[in-house]
């Protein structure tokens, strides 16, 4: 085994807590008082340049001298659809008026992939952060192999056992297993493809069982007994997202928190509406536009995420936040507010307790 992943491993012994990366909601200071607090903390640039890559790993080193996690995301490209993508602006035009405004002409591709991106992937050899994770997919063969040679533990997202083969075939060093309850974007590689929407439990055994990689359980934790029932498993590690929302540290804003918060958190959907792919997150007008019977799909990923940041915009500065990207898991009701150190110390405690229990 790689020294790299033996030194994770053993900071999972003692502390097997990840704080998943979320882009645009986990930040710098929430992953420096993660990492701090003994578990890992991690930052999510998949929709940062390398510039504001290499920004946000420098702020959380600022912070921390302890390892921590950068995340990327690995799509491919989305393949040109003008007609589709007119369907579905024009599906979205009654709701960008509702606000006064138009629906943009056309869409752009917002998020820059990892694959084939020498600058994000030259930021993360020099920078060395301890692990790297690779979601929707796998990077080149080229970029595995460097940032191995360079010390990286790497892991990458598997929401099925066929993504878990293709990870451990590539050499990447660990598994995240990525249940269907979890909050945020499923990581699988073709989100056309068909989805068996696997639970945590699940999923974890199955890897578990093929061996060859450690597992790290994701979707819908949210507390020890949750860590400890995934470790009961044959889990290394948990890795939350939806847990560490509330914090003060993350940057989701006061409409996020409160809906979080209140009864909406009862009532999650995954929708393909928001960004174009499959994403679970509290339920709003939006997925209700995608759910629409008859209505068109919605754009490819990430294009679709272009029109619903523009209708989001719109509508928040009127005050209506319907058509947010409130992503959160199934475990949305059973999320805390307290600031992020004190939550890994409670966690990791109530994983101690299980135990004796
Ligand atoms: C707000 C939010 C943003 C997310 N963004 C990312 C991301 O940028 N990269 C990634 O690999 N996973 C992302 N995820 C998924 C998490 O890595 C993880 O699979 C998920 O949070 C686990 O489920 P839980 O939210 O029920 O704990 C995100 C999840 C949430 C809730």
């Amino acid at each position: 085994m790689h020294s790299a992943t033996a030194r994770l491993l053993a900071r999972f012994s003692t502390a097997p807590l990840v704080q998943a990366p979320m882009a645009g909601v986990s930040t710098p200071a929430l992953a420096a008082a993660v990492s701090g607090a003994g578990a890992l903390g991690s930052i999510g640039i998949g929709a940062s340049g390398a510039t504001q890559g290499r920004d946000m790993i420098r702020a959380v080193r600022a912070l921390t001298p302890e390892p921590f996690q950068v995340n990327v995301f690995c799509h491919a490209p989305a393949a040109p659809d003008p007609a589709g993508e007119a369907a579905w602006l024009a599906h979205l035009e009654p709701a960008f008026r509702e606000f006064g405004g138009r629906a943009p002409p056309s869409l752009d591709e917002i998020y820059r992939s990892f694959l084939g991106d020498e600058d994000t992937l030259r930021l993360l050899l020099a920078e060395r952060p301890a692990a790297v994770s690779f979601h929707f997919g796998l990077p080149e063969a080229g970029a595995i192999a460097a940032l191995r040679d360079a010390g990286i533990v790497t892991l990458a997202t598997a929401t099925c056992l066929d993504e878990a083969d293709r990870i451990a075939a590539a050499g990447v060093d660990a598994w995240v297993a990525q249940g269907i309850e979890a909050g945020g974007h499923r990581g699988m590689f073709d989100p056309a493809g068909r989805d068996e929407g696997l639970p945590t439990a699940v999923l974890v055994r199955q890897l578990v069982k093929r061996g060859g990689l450690p597992v790290i359980a994701a979707g819908g934790i949210m507390d020890g007994q949750g860590i400890r029932a995934v470790l009961d498993l044959g889990a290394v590690a948990a890795q939350l997202g939806t847990a560490f929302i509330l914090c003060p540290e993350s940057a989701a804003g006061p409409a996020y928190r409160d809906a979080l918060k209140g009864p909406r958190a009862h009532r999650t959907g995954l929708t393909t509406a928001i960004s174009g792919r499959p994403a679970r997150g509290l339920h709003n007008r939006l997925m209700a536009l995608g759910e629409a019977a008859g209505g068109p799909a919605a754009a490819a990923y990430p294009r679709a995420y272009d029109a619903g940041k523009q209708l989001h915009a719109l509508a928040a500065a009127a005050g209506n936040h319907e058509f947010a990207a409130h992503w959160a898991g199934q475990g949305a009701p059973l999320a805390r507010e307290m600031p992020a150190a004190r939550l890994v110390q409670q966690l990791l405690a109530e994983v101690a307790s299980s135990r004796k229990g």
